[in-house]
């Protein structure tokens, strides 16, 4: 799989998971229930709009891409949007279960954890698989799960620079 396409295809996991710094706020996911263990399930910075907004904002470049920028891989543009949509699905998710972990770990939100980096793009690519699993050479995986690594840790520095996040990670 060539590189042009590859960043093609994973871009919406990266708009997905990007956006909630923009579009969250308000009401939390775990409506700020604890579990047991006295920590919360998710805690605050995991929000309803974050995550809505954020498979939204992936599935909506996903499917600017389907039409603009079509994937010969795909077989038609509706299993490119499709694509899109599982991969935004699953980066919000491997970001809520990366809390999750977290949470139970007893780290507080803005604490830094290797999840922070590899959850989205790692659930990402688990979702989409069933719909665009004929892209996962082994070289493109890792590729991707470097390239997600660096995008990760240099977007997060500028946000934090910018004043959109409280930290750098
Ligand atoms: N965000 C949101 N809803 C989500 C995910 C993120 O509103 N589902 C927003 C929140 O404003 C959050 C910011 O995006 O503060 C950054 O998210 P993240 O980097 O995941 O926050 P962390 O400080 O890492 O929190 P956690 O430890 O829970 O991952
Ligand atoms: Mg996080």
């Amino acid at each position: 799989m060539d590189i042009l396409s590859l960043l093609i295809f994973i871009l919406p996991c990266y708009v997905a998971n990007a956006a909630p710094v923009l579009l969250g706020g308000g009401a939390p996911m775990d409506l700020g229930a604890s579990l047991g263990d006295g920590r919360r399930i998710l805690g605050d910075a995991k929000t309803v709009r974050g995550f809505v907004g954020g498979v939204a904002a992936g599935t909506a470049v996903g499917g600017m891409l389907a039409l603009f920028l079509p994937l010969a891989f795909f077989a038609g543009a509706w299993m490119q949007f499709l694509s899109g949509f599982l991969l935004s699905l699953g980066a919000l998710f491997g970001d809520a279960a990366g809390s999750f972990v977290k949470r139970r770990m007893g780290l507080e939100p803005g604490k830094p954890f290797i999840l922070d980096q590899a959850g989205f793009i790692i659930m990402g690519l688990m979702f989409a698989y069933p719909v665009a699993h004929g892209m996962y050479t082994v070289g493109g995986v890792v590729f991707l799960l470097a390239l997600s690594w660096l995008l990760h840790l240099s977007t997060n520095v500028a946000a934090n620079r910018f004043g959109l996040k409280r930290v750098p990670w």
